[in-house]
Protein backbone atom coordinates (compact mmCIF):
# COMPACT_ATOMS: atom_id res chain seq x y z
CA UNK A 1 0.00 0.00 0.00
CA UNK A 2 1.07 3.58 -0.74
CA UNK A 3 2.24 5.93 1.90
CA UNK A 4 -0.32 8.63 0.75
CA UNK A 5 -3.47 5.41 0.88
CA UNK A 6 -2.19 4.41 4.30
CA UNK A 7 -2.32 8.03 5.81
CA UNK A 8 -5.51 8.86 4.12
CA UNK A 9 -7.07 5.46 5.68
CA UNK A 10 -5.54 6.37 9.09
CA UNK A 11 -7.70 10.15 8.80
CA UNK A 12 -10.49 8.28 7.42
CA UNK A 13 -13.18 8.00 10.23
CA UNK A 14 -15.73 6.29 7.76
CA UNK A 15 -16.04 2.04 8.11
CA UNK A 16 -13.70 0.84 5.78
CA UNK A 17 -14.42 -1.48 3.19
CA UNK A 18 -13.18 -4.90 2.91
CA UNK A 19 -10.69 -3.54 -0.25
CA UNK A 20 -9.14 -1.14 2.11
CA UNK A 21 -7.15 -4.02 4.08
CA UNK A 22 -4.28 -5.80 2.85
CA UNK A 23 -5.13 -8.41 4.79
CA UNK A 24 -8.07 -9.27 6.99
CA UNK A 25 -8.08 -12.15 9.80
CA UNK A 26 -10.66 -14.99 9.09
CA UNK A 27 -11.30 -15.09 12.99
CA UNK A 28 -11.09 -12.13 15.28
CA UNK A 29 -11.41 -12.50 18.99
CA UNK A 30 -12.53 -9.98 21.08
CA UNK A 31 -12.60 -9.70 25.33
CA UNK A 32 -14.93 -6.73 25.81
CA UNK A 33 -13.04 -4.97 28.59
CA UNK A 34 -13.45 -1.82 30.75
CA UNK A 35 -17.24 -1.61 31.27
CA UNK A 36 -16.99 -0.77 35.06
CA UNK A 37 -14.19 1.52 34.49
CA UNK A 38 -16.35 3.63 32.48
CA UNK A 39 -19.14 3.47 34.22
CA UNK A 40 -16.53 4.79 37.03
CA UNK A 41 -15.70 7.92 34.78
CA UNK A 42 -19.15 8.61 34.19
CA UNK A 43 -20.00 8.16 37.62
CA UNK A 44 -22.98 5.57 36.76
CA UNK A 45 -23.80 2.68 38.12
CA UNK A 46 -21.61 -1.01 36.64
CA UNK A 47 -25.34 -2.10 35.18
CA UNK A 48 -24.82 1.20 33.25
CA UNK A 49 -22.06 0.34 31.82
CA UNK A 50 -22.48 -2.91 30.95
CA UNK A 51 -25.56 -1.52 28.80
CA UNK A 52 -23.22 1.21 27.23
CA UNK A 53 -20.98 -1.67 26.04
CA UNK A 54 -23.96 -3.83 24.76
CA UNK A 55 -23.94 -0.09 22.12
CA UNK A 56 -20.65 -1.21 21.28
CA UNK A 57 -21.05 -4.66 20.68
CA UNK A 58 -24.07 -3.68 18.02
CA UNK A 59 -21.42 -2.13 16.07
CA UNK A 60 -18.70 -3.95 16.19
CA UNK A 61 -20.94 -7.23 15.63
CA UNK A 62 -22.57 -5.57 12.36
CA UNK A 63 -19.27 -3.97 10.64
CA UNK A 64 -17.49 -7.84 11.70
CA UNK A 65 -20.49 -9.19 8.93
CA UNK A 66 -20.23 -6.31 6.58
CA UNK A 67 -16.37 -6.79 6.21
CA UNK A 68 -16.56 -10.48 5.19
CA UNK A 69 -15.08 -12.12 8.28
CA UNK A 70 -15.49 -15.71 8.89
CA UNK A 71 -15.48 -16.05 12.67
CA UNK A 72 -15.93 -13.52 15.73
CA UNK A 73 -15.82 -14.45 19.29
CA UNK A 74 -16.74 -12.33 21.82
CA UNK A 75 -15.84 -12.80 25.81
CA UNK A 76 -19.41 -11.91 27.51
CA UNK A 77 -19.01 -13.65 30.52
CA UNK A 78 -16.19 -15.89 32.28
CA UNK A 79 -16.41 -18.57 34.72
CA UNK A 80 -14.38 -16.16 37.01
CA UNK A 81 -16.96 -13.71 36.41
CA UNK A 82 -19.46 -15.14 39.20
CA UNK A 83 -17.10 -13.54 41.59
CA UNK A 84 -18.61 -10.34 40.75
CA UNK A 85 -21.75 -9.13 43.47
CA UNK A 86 -24.99 -10.62 43.14
CA UNK A 87 -26.48 -7.51 41.62
CA UNK A 88 -23.79 -7.11 38.82
CA UNK A 89 -24.21 -11.07 38.09
CA UNK A 90 -28.13 -10.18 37.74
CA UNK A 91 -27.44 -7.20 35.43
CA UNK A 92 -25.42 -8.68 32.67
CA UNK A 93 -27.81 -11.89 33.06
CA UNK A 94 -30.33 -9.50 31.97
CA UNK A 95 -28.51 -8.08 29.50
CA UNK A 96 -27.95 -11.27 27.98
CA UNK A 97 -31.82 -11.63 27.61
CA UNK A 98 -32.22 -8.63 26.72
CA UNK A 99 -29.56 -8.56 23.56
CA UNK A 100 -30.90 -11.67 22.18
CA UNK A 101 -34.20 -10.09 22.20
CA UNK A 102 -33.31 -7.13 20.67
CA UNK A 103 -31.06 -8.50 18.15
CA UNK A 104 -32.25 -12.20 17.24
CA UNK A 105 -34.01 -11.41 14.18
CA UNK A 106 -31.64 -8.89 12.56
CA UNK A 107 -28.87 -11.41 13.00
CA UNK A 108 -30.89 -14.08 11.74
CA UNK A 109 -32.06 -12.56 9.02
CA UNK A 110 -28.25 -11.47 7.97
CA UNK A 111 -27.49 -15.22 7.74
CA UNK A 112 -25.38 -15.08 11.05
CA UNK A 113 -24.69 -18.28 12.84
CA UNK A 114 -24.87 -18.05 16.73
CA UNK A 115 -23.06 -20.32 18.93
CA UNK A 116 -22.60 -20.65 22.41
CA UNK A 117 -18.94 -20.92 23.85
CA UNK A 118 -19.52 -22.15 27.06
CA UNK A 119 -21.69 -23.98 30.37
CA UNK A 120 -24.71 -23.34 29.34
CA UNK A 121 -26.11 -25.92 31.99
CA UNK A 122 -24.23 -23.51 34.64
CA UNK A 123 -27.00 -20.59 33.51
CA UNK A 124 -30.15 -19.79 35.22
CA UNK A 125 -33.36 -21.67 33.50
CA UNK A 126 -34.75 -18.39 30.96
CA UNK A 127 -30.69 -17.28 30.27
CA UNK A 128 -30.18 -20.89 28.85
CA UNK A 129 -33.27 -21.14 27.05
CA UNK A 130 -32.89 -17.99 25.34
CA UNK A 131 -29.30 -19.03 24.40
CA UNK A 132 -30.56 -22.12 23.34
CA UNK A 133 -32.93 -21.16 21.17
CA UNK A 134 -30.98 -18.45 19.18
CA UNK A 135 -27.96 -21.55 18.31
CA UNK A 136 -31.19 -23.81 17.59
CA UNK A 137 -32.88 -20.72 14.97
CA UNK A 138 -29.37 -19.74 13.44
CA UNK A 139 -27.78 -23.27 13.24
CA UNK A 140 -28.26 -23.91 9.41
CA UNK A 141 -27.33 -20.17 8.68
CA UNK A 142 -23.88 -19.75 6.53
CA UNK A 143 -23.05 -16.29 7.40
CA UNK A 144 -20.75 -14.74 9.61
CA UNK A 145 -20.24 -17.43 12.63
CA UNK A 146 -21.04 -15.58 15.57
CA UNK A 147 -19.34 -17.01 18.84
CA UNK A 148 -20.17 -15.51 22.35
CA UNK A 149 -18.98 -17.35 25.52
CA UNK A 150 -20.95 -17.32 28.18
CA UNK A 151 -20.22 -18.99 31.50
CA UNK A 152 -16.73 -19.96 29.42
CA UNK A 153 -13.44 -20.59 30.60
CA UNK A 154 -10.88 -21.91 28.38
CA UNK A 155 -9.10 -24.26 31.04
CA UNK A 156 -12.41 -25.71 31.60
CA UNK A 157 -12.84 -26.22 27.65
CA UNK A 158 -9.89 -28.46 27.90
CA UNK A 159 -11.25 -30.36 30.70
CA UNK A 160 -14.13 -31.08 28.93
CA UNK A 161 -12.36 -32.08 25.58
CA UNK A 162 -10.06 -34.41 27.46
CA UNK A 163 -12.82 -36.17 29.12
CA UNK A 164 -14.64 -37.06 26.27
CA UNK A 165 -11.69 -38.12 24.18
CA UNK A 166 -10.60 -40.24 27.18
CA UNK A 167 -13.93 -42.00 27.41
CA UNK A 168 -13.59 -42.48 23.68
CA UNK A 169 -10.07 -43.92 23.96
CA UNK A 170 -11.45 -45.89 26.87
CA UNK A 171 -14.20 -47.35 25.00
CA UNK A 172 -12.28 -48.40 22.46
CA UNK A 173 -13.42 -46.24 19.76
CA UNK A 174 -10.58 -43.78 19.43
CA UNK A 175 -6.40 -45.39 19.63
CA UNK A 176 -4.34 -43.53 22.24
CA UNK A 177 -2.07 -43.05 18.96
CA UNK A 178 -4.77 -41.21 16.90
CA UNK A 179 -4.62 -38.36 19.40
CA UNK A 180 -3.53 -35.63 17.48
CA UNK A 181 -3.62 -31.42 17.56
CA UNK A 182 -7.03 -32.00 15.16
CA UNK A 183 -8.99 -33.95 18.20
CA UNK A 184 -8.25 -31.68 20.91
CA UNK A 185 -9.61 -28.88 18.06
CA UNK A 186 -12.61 -31.09 17.51
CA UNK A 187 -13.20 -30.92 21.09
CA UNK A 188 -13.58 -27.87 21.40
CA UNK A 189 -16.72 -25.79 20.93
CA UNK A 190 -15.08 -24.13 17.89
CA UNK A 191 -14.63 -27.08 16.14
CA UNK A 192 -14.62 -26.26 12.65
CA UNK A 193 -13.67 -23.02 13.20
CA UNK A 194 -10.18 -21.84 11.88
CA UNK A 195 -8.15 -20.74 15.08
CA UNK A 196 -8.10 -16.90 15.87
CA UNK A 197 -5.91 -14.54 13.60
CA UNK A 198 -6.40 -11.70 15.77
CA UNK A 199 -6.88 -10.88 19.35
CA UNK A 200 -8.50 -7.40 20.55
CA UNK A 201 -8.32 -6.40 24.18
CA UNK A 202 -10.03 -3.12 25.10
CA UNK A 203 -9.23 -1.31 28.26
CA UNK A 204 -5.75 -1.20 27.81
CA UNK A 205 -5.29 -4.92 30.09
CA UNK A 206 -2.83 -6.73 28.54
CA UNK A 207 -4.08 -10.51 29.64
CA UNK A 208 -5.85 -13.57 28.59
CA UNK A 209 -8.11 -14.51 31.32
CA UNK A 210 -8.93 -17.50 30.96
CA UNK A 211 -9.97 -16.97 26.67
CA UNK A 212 -9.60 -19.48 23.89
CA UNK A 213 -6.26 -20.52 25.03
CA UNK A 214 -5.95 -23.36 22.53
CA UNK A 215 -7.11 -21.21 20.03
CA UNK A 216 -5.03 -18.21 20.56
CA UNK A 217 -1.83 -20.24 19.86
CA UNK A 218 -0.91 -17.99 17.19
CA UNK A 219 -3.49 -14.90 17.56
CA UNK A 220 -1.98 -11.64 17.25
CA UNK A 221 -2.59 -9.89 20.03
CA UNK A 222 -3.73 -6.38 19.90
CA UNK A 223 -4.38 -3.92 22.98
CA UNK A 224 -6.06 -0.50 22.30
CA UNK A 225 -6.26 1.52 25.30
CA UNK A 226 -9.94 2.31 25.21
CA UNK A 227 -12.49 1.32 27.17
CA UNK A 228 -15.15 -1.15 25.63
CA UNK A 229 -18.48 1.35 25.76
CA UNK A 230 -15.70 3.86 24.15
CA UNK A 231 -14.95 1.46 21.53
CA UNK A 232 -15.90 2.67 17.65
CA UNK A 233 -15.66 1.11 14.50
CA UNK A 234 -13.07 3.11 13.71
CA UNK A 235 -10.84 1.95 16.17
CA UNK A 236 -11.44 -1.71 15.23
CA UNK A 237 -11.06 -0.60 11.55
CA UNK A 238 -7.39 0.82 13.76
CA UNK A 239 -6.75 -2.73 15.21
CA UNK A 240 -7.61 -4.85 11.76
CA UNK A 241 -5.23 -2.44 10.11
CA UNK A 242 -2.54 -2.98 12.35
CA UNK A 243 -3.14 -6.78 11.91
CA UNK A 244 -2.43 -6.27 8.08
CA UNK A 245 1.11 -5.03 8.84
CA UNK A 246 1.82 -8.02 10.94
CA UNK A 247 3.97 -10.26 9.69
CA UNK A 248 3.02 -13.78 10.88
CA UNK A 249 5.70 -16.30 11.19
CA UNK A 250 4.44 -19.37 12.74
CA UNK A 251 8.00 -20.74 13.90
CA UNK A 252 9.21 -20.13 10.28
CA UNK A 253 12.37 -17.81 8.76
CA UNK A 254 10.88 -15.58 6.71
CA UNK A 255 12.95 -13.91 3.75
CA UNK A 256 15.36 -16.38 3.41
C1 LIG B 1 -15.90 -6.27 31.00
O1 LIG B 1 -15.94 -5.09 31.71
C2 LIG B 1 -17.24 -6.91 30.91
C3 LIG B 1 -17.40 -8.13 31.71
C4 LIG B 1 -16.49 -8.70 32.47
C5 LIG B 1 -18.68 -8.75 31.64
P1 LIG B 1 -15.50 -5.05 33.22
O2 LIG B 1 -16.72 -5.04 34.07
O3 LIG B 1 -14.51 -6.10 33.53
O4 LIG B 1 -14.81 -3.62 33.28
P2 LIG B 1 -13.62 -3.17 34.22
O5 LIG B 1 -12.46 -4.08 33.95
O6 LIG B 1 -14.11 -3.29 35.63
O7 LIG B 1 -13.35 -1.76 33.82
C1 LIG C 1 -12.54 -10.91 31.11
O1 LIG C 1 -12.55 -9.69 31.74
C2 LIG C 1 -13.94 -11.42 30.95
C3 LIG C 1 -14.80 -10.65 30.05
C4 LIG C 1 -14.49 -9.59 29.37
C5 LIG C 1 -16.12 -11.18 29.93
P1 LIG C 1 -12.35 -9.53 33.30
O2 LIG C 1 -12.40 -8.06 33.56
O3 LIG C 1 -13.28 -10.38 34.05
O4 LIG C 1 -10.88 -10.11 33.52
P2 LIG C 1 -9.81 -9.83 34.67
O5 LIG C 1 -10.46 -10.20 35.95
O6 LIG C 1 -9.47 -8.39 34.62
O7 LIG C 1 -8.64 -10.69 34.31
MG1 LIG D 1 -12.46 -6.10 33.48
Amino acid sequence: MKINTALKLALKKTPRTPDEFDKLPEHVAIIMDGNGRWARKHKLSVSKGHRQGTETLREIIRHTDDLGIKALSLYAFSTENWKRSEEEVAALMQLILDFFASEIDELDAKNVRILILGDKSGLPEKQRETLKEAERRTEKNTGLRLNIAVNYGGRAELVKAAREIATLAVNGSLPVDAITEETISEHLYTRGQPDVDLLIRTSGEQRLSNFLLYQNAYAEFVFPEILWPDFTVHDYDLALDAYAHRERRFGRRIGS
